[in-house]
């Protein structure tokens, strides 16, 4: 395998130092008013019809959003037969008023947050991403305002990969304060996934990055926010398991913290292939796929820094076998080893050749059985899929990329080696 160095030139986006974009407070715990989807909304803001081909901006999101983005309808989703069943069994009397729910399904702020036309029932509306309005609502519209003044009035970033990443992985993950325990799950609630490239393609687009959007804000290529979000993913999740979620006393941790699918397949299915790490058989695993996928990552880029990262991540494994009190210390431990390497990560620039090299290693590692786990073979598959359509030849290799798709479609049909059989079939196609 060629390794190489991590990658020069570095382009930091617009020149703001490391590690500002994971200081900027969350839009749920910053200081500033929401004044409510309401403000936004009217037929002068941003409740156009159709876009504006004269303004910088659509001037239409409210309506996208409304139409046809499911944040519109996370409120509303806690009032459906399936939330009322999970609250239910939950011994919540609904889910529209447990603030559990209303955390993650709304712009759950503090009433005093809470502006003149703030309504809980718009659930996760532009604020719970833009950030409160209450410093910026009026002088961002005014001519000559920059995006940097916005900033300074409490603006969330969302167009920083990194800050990006730490929004969204906030509802799609959870956080210290917010958290779909198995508890939850167990109860009916979906399981939690996220790809930050896959779910920005998802979310129908409300601005476009075009010439003006350019001078405004960078753009970012999809080979750097998928590194973005695979990077901040894993050191949430190490961040996580460091608080009360996973350290409170119970004589079962939380399950959420471990491969779902360890516990939940058939028993006719058997798996453990004893390769690739020395946990005895039958161990529940952490669930460390944004961490595998991430280590395949920088292996391909840079020999140097993987040795004691994947040192790092096996002293994780074993530690889990032991305390909470030595999963927190190692997940400490190789959060500190991945927190300096995510700035530069996230923000390099990679051609052609670095993503077909990323995109054969981790095809190579998918084949060699690597991601046996369901939510490792999922991220490596969207990972591959991003990196074909950025090499735009995904339409080349449909054949191959759809088979593969086929094999992480369905979690519960997941069969790994399957996963490795066709991800070799693509290696063979490239
Ligand atoms: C305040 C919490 C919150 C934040 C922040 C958030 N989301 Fe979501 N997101 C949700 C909830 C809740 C749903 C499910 C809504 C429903 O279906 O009722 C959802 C659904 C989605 C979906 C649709 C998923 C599907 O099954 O198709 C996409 C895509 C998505 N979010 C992308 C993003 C992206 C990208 C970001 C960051 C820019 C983000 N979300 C930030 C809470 C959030
Ligand atoms: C940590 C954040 C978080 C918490 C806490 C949370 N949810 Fe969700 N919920 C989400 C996200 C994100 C999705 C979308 C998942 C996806 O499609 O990727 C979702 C999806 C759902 C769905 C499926 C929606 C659909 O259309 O498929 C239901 C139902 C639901 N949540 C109900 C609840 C209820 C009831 C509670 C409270 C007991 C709750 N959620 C707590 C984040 C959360
Ligand atoms: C789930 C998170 C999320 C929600 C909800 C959301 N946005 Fe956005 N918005 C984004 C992201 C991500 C971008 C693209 C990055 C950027 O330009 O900051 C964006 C971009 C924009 C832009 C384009 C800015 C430009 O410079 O061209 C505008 C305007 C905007 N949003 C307004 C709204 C309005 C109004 C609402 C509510 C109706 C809303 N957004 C709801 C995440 C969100
Ligand atoms: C250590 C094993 C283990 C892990 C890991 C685990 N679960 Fe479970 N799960 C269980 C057990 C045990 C039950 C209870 C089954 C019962 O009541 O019959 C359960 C129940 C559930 C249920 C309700 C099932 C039912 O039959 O009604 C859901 C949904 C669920 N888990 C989802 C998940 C998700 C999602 C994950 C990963 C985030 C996960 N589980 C991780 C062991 C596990």
């Amino acid at each position: 395998m060629v390794r190489r160095k991590l990658i020069t030139p570095l382009v930091l986006l617009l020149g703001l130092a490391a590690g500002t974009a994971l200081a900027q407070p969350l839009p749920e715990t910053g200081a500033d008013l929401h004044e409510g989807v309401a403000s936004c909304a009217t037929s002068v803001c941003h409740g156009k019809v159709s876009a504006d081909p004269d303004a910088n901006v659509w001037l239409n999101e409210y309506r996208v959003w409304l139409r046809q983005d499911y944040h519109s309808r996370a409120y509303r989703t806690l009032q459906t037969a399936q939330s009322k069943a999970i609250a239910t069994k939950l011994g919540l009397p609904s889910a529209q008023g447990a603030k559990i729910c209303l955390d993650c399904h709304a712009d759950n702020v503090a009433p005093e947050a809470r502006g003149r036309r703030f309504q809980i029932s718009d659930g996760v509306g532009c604020e719970a991403c833009h950030g409160g309005s209450g410093q910026w609502l009026e002088s961002h519209a005014e001519v000559g305002t920059s995006h940097a003044d916005n900033l300074a009035r409490g603006m969330y970033p969302t167009e920083q990969p990194l800050a990006r990443a730490r929004l969204c992985l906030s509802c799609h993950l959870g956080t210290r304060d917010k958290f779909a325990t198995h508890e939850i799950m167990g109860a009916g609630h979906p399981r939690l996934a996220f790809e930050l490239e896959t779910f920005t393609v998802n979310q129908p687009a409300h601005y476009e990055v075009d010439a003006d959007y350019r001078e405004r804000k960078p753009a970012i290529e999809p080979v750097n926010m998928w590194l973005a979000g695979l990077a901040v993913t894993g050191l949430h999740t190490l961040e996580l398991l460091q608080d009360e979620w996973f350290t409170r006393p119970s004589l079962v941790p939380e399950l959420s913290f471990f491969q779902c699918h360890a516990c939940h397949h058939p028993m006719d299915d058997l798996r453990w292939t004893g390769e690739s790490d020395r946990l005895p058989p039958g161990t529940v695993r952490l669930n460390d796929a944004s961490l595998v996928v991430l280590l395949a990552v920088l292996e391909t880029l840079s020999a140097e820094e993987v040795g004691g990262l994947r040192q790092a991540l096996d002293n994780l494994h074993q530690a889990s076998q032991q305390s909470r009190e030595a999963v927190v210390a190692a997940a400490q431990a190789l959060h500190g080893r991945l927190a300096p390497l995510v700035e530069q990560l996230s923000s390099a620039r990679y051609g052609a050749e670095q993503q077909r090299l990323l995109r054969r290693e981790l095809l190579a590692q998918s084949a060699a059985g690597r991601f046996r786990h369901f939510t490792a073979a999922e991220q490596s598959f969207l990972a591959v899929e991003t990196l074909s359509l950025a090499l735009e030849d995904a339409e080349r290799l449909k054949v191959q990329l759809d088979a593969l798709y086929q094999s992480v479609e369905d979690e519960n049909r997941f069969v790994p080696q399957q996963f490795a059989v066709r991800a070799r079939q693509l290696m063979g196609a490239l």
